[in-house]
């Protein structure tokens, strides 16, 4: 990766990617963006009290307060963000929420999340209009499906303005070559969304239950 004179980082294919102005962050967490996109109801379908969850590109917390309420104090929320100052509001957020000791905010360095501590530890990622702005996809995939539990689940929502279907194929392309692979495809108003499980999880699931009836003595 390279970056460009205006700060903008240049993928591999040597596409420039825009990363959201920290600014923008407060639109972000706009209480009427609920009516459109609720978070309780687009997350609960996938977290329980005591999970732990990874969201990378977490803004200033819009999702984060609401996983961090559905996994319980029990439970943890690994937040990370190349940008300081959305890591800063969201752990005033939290605080204010009394919800600073369930979430864990992380500093990303360029591609790395730093995340190695996690493998295989993540029930569920969650990943909202983040994938787009990231300039190395493949390594953003890698770094998941390693983080990931055999059961883990990562719900990728793309914004349905600027991300087009063609890119979503692109994007899962990269997700497929990680080991991700696509599950479901949830309606969440506005984007583009994936559900994708690790390999090996669909095809235990594909596969036939084992007779042991069948079997000979
Ligand atoms: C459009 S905002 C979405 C924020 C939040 N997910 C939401 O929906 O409110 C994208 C976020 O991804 C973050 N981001 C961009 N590149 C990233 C990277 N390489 N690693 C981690 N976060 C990144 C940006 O700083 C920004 O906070």
């Amino acid at each position: 990766m390279t970056r460009t004179e205006d700060g903008q980082a240049r993928g591999r294919a040597g596409k420039a990617h825009c990363v959201c102005p920290w600014w923008l962050g407060w639109f972000l967490v706009c209480p009427v963006r609920r009516v459109w996109q609720d978070p309780r109801a687009i997350l609960s379908p996938y977290v329980r009290p005591g999970m732990t969850v990874l969201e990378p590109g977490p803004g200033m917390g819009f999702f984060t307060l609401e996983l961090a309420r559905l996994t319980g104090p029990e439970g943890r929320v690994v937040a990370v963000d190349v940008q300081p100052r959305m890591l800063e509001v969201l752990r005033s957020r939290a605080a204010g929420a009394g919800l600073a000791t369930t979430i864990d905010t992380r500093l990303a360095n360029g591609p790395s999340m730093g995340i190695e501590d996690l493998s295989a530890a993540v029930d569920f990622a969650f990943a909202f209009a983040v994938v787009h702005e990231l300039p190395d996809a493949g390594a953003f995939f890698e770094q998941i499906a390693k983080a990931l539990k055999p059961a883990g689940r990562l719900l990728m929502a793309e914004p349905r303005l600027h991300v087009r279907e063609r890119d979503i194929a692109a994007t899962l392309e990269a997700a497929a070559r990680a080991g991700l692979l696509e599950e479901a495809r949830p309606t969440i108003r506005g984007s583009r969304s994936v559900l994708l499980a690790p390999a090996s999880s669909l095809r235990a699931a594909a596969a036939p239950p084992r007779d042991r009836f069948s079997r000979r003595s």
